[in-house]
């Protein structure tokens, strides 16, 4: 798949609705559900989880198109009828699950992150990137109108030269630790700890900033405020990373989940500088100009994003060639961008794109 990631598939006459399963209906799951549900091009045939309350609630909701159930989810790969297939299960099943439903010519919208082990993006790679089906990675920051718009008048030069970011996923609390999703998340081998799982989305949007991936990354890690909670616990609660852009630019990413509520500073934020001034993305997306008499002013207008836009571009994506916000290459290289920052921090030494050993070019 190309870098605009559109490629119809040919092996059916594509028309509306596209019969669609989802594969894994918990939080996530389900609120794509409920966005495959609103969308007109869009028939619901198939529903999996192994969970039977989640399987239930998403039935339910679901009643009216009268969706089938299962719960083991190679059964709806074999479905011939069923042309497009949502993955929202845990993230060490994604590339297993994306690679089987590619191989069976189906569209895939498959949840971030790809993978947890450069292994497992490798695969995924290479079982797409040729492939004649849509690919959408959930990273739905790239269908924000309001960051589309921010990163085109970067890219426009709005900031003069592109120096340096500073950028943060701060929590004020972990994961609830009885929470439904904490039979996975704690460890490492599932997740990937939070900056794979979580902030594979902020550090998209500073691949797409700059117009490129690190090649290199250097960092440390800890669990400092949850050691050993809960009992068996891999994943790191805070962590501090460099890493370094083509042409030397540098980004520099800190990670907790104890950041207080209400104390000064933005939770998320990603600030990026350039020699005519800086802009404080995420957090009041004002732009600060560089010298003195420099008044913050606005960068972009903050608009009301539609709650399913990422779900409808894959359906435009799949019937009319629409473009594809984040296709495989875009989401192959989030996660290992993602996966170099944890590799880094777990090794407390310099790692290289390259030592990864994924060619996305
Ligand atoms: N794009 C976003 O903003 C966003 C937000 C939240 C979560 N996510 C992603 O969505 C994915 C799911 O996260 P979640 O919060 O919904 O977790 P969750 O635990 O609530 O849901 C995962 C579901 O997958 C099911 N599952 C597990 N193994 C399965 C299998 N073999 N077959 C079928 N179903 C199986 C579980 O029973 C569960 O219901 C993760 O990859 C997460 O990173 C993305």
């Amino acid at each position: 798949m190309g870098s605009a990631g559109v490629s119809l598939a040919s092996a059916w006459a594509q028309t509306a609705p596209v019969p669609t399963a989802v594969i894994g209906v918990g939080n996530r799951g389900y609120h794509l559900l409920l966005g495959v549900l609103e969308e007109p091009q869009a028939k619901v045939a198939a529903l999996c989880d192994i969970k039977p309350d989640r399987l239930d609630k998403a039935a339910t909701a679901a009643a009216k198109q009268e969706a089938k159930t299962y719960t083991e989810w190679r059964q709806i790969i074999e479905r011939k009828d069923i042309q497009a297939v949502f993955i929202a299960t845990p993230p060490h099943l994604h590339a297993e699950m994306a690679i089987a439903a590619i191989r069976a010519g189906k569209h895939v919208y498959c949840e971030k992150p790809l993978g947890v082990t450069a292994s497992q993006v490798r695969e995924l790679w290479k079982a797409g990137r040729s492939a004649k089906v849509v690919f959408v990675t959930g990273q739905q920051l790239r269908s924000m109108t309001t960051y589309i718009e921010a990163v085109r008048k970067i890219h426009d030069g709005a900031l003069g030269e592109l120096l340096w970011i500073k950028a943060q996923r701060h929590a004020s609390a972990d994961l609830p630790h009885d929470g439904s999703s904490a039979d996975w998340y704690f460890d490492v081998n599932k997740s990937g700890g939070y900056l794979i799982e979580q902030s594979v989305h902020n550090l998209d949007l500073c691949n797409w900033i700059v117009g490129a991936h690190p090649v290199k990354a250097a960092g440390f890690g800890a669990t400092a405020r949850y050691k050993n909670d809960p009992p068996g616990r891999t994943i790191f609660d805070c962590g501090t990373l460099s890493f370094e852009y083509p042409n030397g630019i540098k980004m520099s990413f800190t990670q907790n989940v104890f950041h207080p509520r209400g104390m000064p500073g933005a939770n998320q934020y990603v600030y990026v500088y350039g020699s005519k001034g800086a802009v404080d993305l995420m957090a009041g997306n004002l732009f600060y100009p560089l010298g003195r008499e420099g008044k913050p002013e606005p960068f972009v207008e903050k608009r009301q994003e539609a709650p399913h836009a990422h779900v409808s571009a894959f359906y435009r994506a799949i019937l009319e060639g629409g473009s594809n916000p984040a296709d495989l290459k875009v989401g192959v290289t989030a996660a290992l961008t993602s996966i170099l920052g944890h590799e880094a921090m777990v090794r407390q030494a310099v790692v290289k794109w390259d030592d990864l050993g994924v060619d996305v070019s």
